[in-house]
């Protein structure tokens, strides 16, 4: 049997990693700084990672959500915690996708109304709606299309006020910072409109925190920036370093009833264990802290580079974007100085390392990629 070819891949074979580091088959040793795309939040092989699902899969790795699993528990009260937003509710899902899928189906049934407002550039997953509020007609099948997504440019404060016009917006979802589009920072004053709008309309606010959440940015939600709360936060890669597991957290407005979600492996035991192991690390090492000062000082040595359009982000999630004749760079980095890193088109180098990077490796690569464009 063949695999199924959708993806473009890179002829290396990583068999091992620790911390900020991967290794090939031929011992050859890689900085990552893509960390899987934005998952690996702990770094690679992490031992209280390692060590709790361990110990979990030889008590018990998986059984159903029709009984008591206190681990979930322990997850939602540490999330609360460290995220801040202790009076939220927990549904644990598997993916970035699932989440947003999630989000915006509990969105309608909270308030009845059907239109979603997505923006462009924005990435919110593969499955079908989460899709079709995806700004990239490709990867929308025709059994995904759907009139109930409404797009508006990004940041476009009239168009939004606009759009709610229409009095059947259910829901509005949007990247803290797009990922996919390019590194894009939610302007403040927009995020703070979004949610003066969604009051007016009793609409929800989902903040898709797939990839720019868990920390990333230096706080837990990059869209805490903006002062203003959300009604769901959408979650998934850092969340479990590699293991996969989703969720999104619902504000207290919004009451669950049986059967309006589910999932059949959402919040099992291995899933939650290995999500509590990053959170004890993120809180232990104070990761959050870690993410704003090395990212804060690979931003300002980036900015140094005459070479750069542009640098954007926040913390450890920075979009480096180059001139066209700079093509090469993301490759050169890879194939030359043995460091992964992300892509945005058309030509934006995507930093998403790990939240524990070192001062050290920021600097192995900012040698590197001084040699490249110099
Ligand atoms: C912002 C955002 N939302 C949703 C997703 C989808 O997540 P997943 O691939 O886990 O379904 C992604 C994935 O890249 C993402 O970047």
């Amino acid at each position: 049997m063949n695999l199924f070819g959708v993806y473009p891949i890179n002829p290396i074979e990583i068999v091992k990693g620790v911390g900020s580091l991967v290794y090939d088959a031929q011992e050859t040793e890689y900085l990552d700084l893509y960390g899987g795309h934005a998952v690996i939040s702990i770094g690679h092989t992490n031992p209280r990672y390692v060590n709790r699902l361990e110990d979990q899969l030889h008590k018990i790795g998986f059984y159903s959500n029709s009984i008591e699993i206190p681990l979930q528990k322990q997850l939602a009260e540490k999330l609360g915690k460290v995220s801040g937003k202790t009076d939220y509710q927990l549904f644990l899902c598997n993916s970035g996708a699932e989440a947003n899928e999630n989000a915006l189906k509990l969105a309608s049934f909270y308030n009845g109304k059907k239109k979603v407002i997505a923006f462009t550039g924005s990435f919110h997953g593969r499955t079908s709606l989460a899709v079709a509020a995806t700004d990239n007609p490709k990867i929308v099948a025709p059994v995904n299309e759907t009139d109930n997504v409404i797009f508006l440019p990004w940041g476009d404060g009239n168009a939004l006020t606009e759009a709610f016009k229409n009095n059947d917006i259910s829901s509005v979802i949007i990247e803290g910072i797009q990922g996919v589009g390019g590194i894009k920072v939610a302007p403040i004053e927009f995020l703070q409109q979004i949610r003066t709008l969604c009051d007016e309309h009793n609409a929800v606010f989902i903040a898709d925190s797939v990839q720019c959440g868990y920390g990333r940015t230096g706080r837990f939600f990059s869209h805490d920036f903006a002062g203003v709360d959300a009604d769901i936060y959408t979650m998934a890669k850092g969340m479990g370093n590699g293991f996969p597991i989703g969720g999104i957290i619902i504000a207290p407005k919004i009451k669950p009833a049986y059967g309006m979600l589910g999932t059949t492996f959402g919040g099992n035991h291995l899933a939650c264990a290995a999500a509590l192991a990053v959170l004890e690390e993120i809180e232990e090492h104070s990761l959050l802290q870690n993410a704003a000062e090395v990212g804060g000082y690979l931003t300002e040595e980036l900015k140094k580079f005459n070479e750069i359009k542009e640098v954007r982000g926040r913390g450890l999630m920075i979009g480096i974007d180059l001139p066209a004749e700079m093509a090469n760079v993301k490759k050169d980095l890879l194939f030359k100085h043995h460091i992964f890193t992300g892509e945005a088109k058309p030509n934006v180098i995507r930093l998403l390392p790990a939240l524990n990077l070192t001062k050290a490796h920021a600097d192995r690569f900012l040698e590197a990629f001084s040699q490249l464009v110099k």
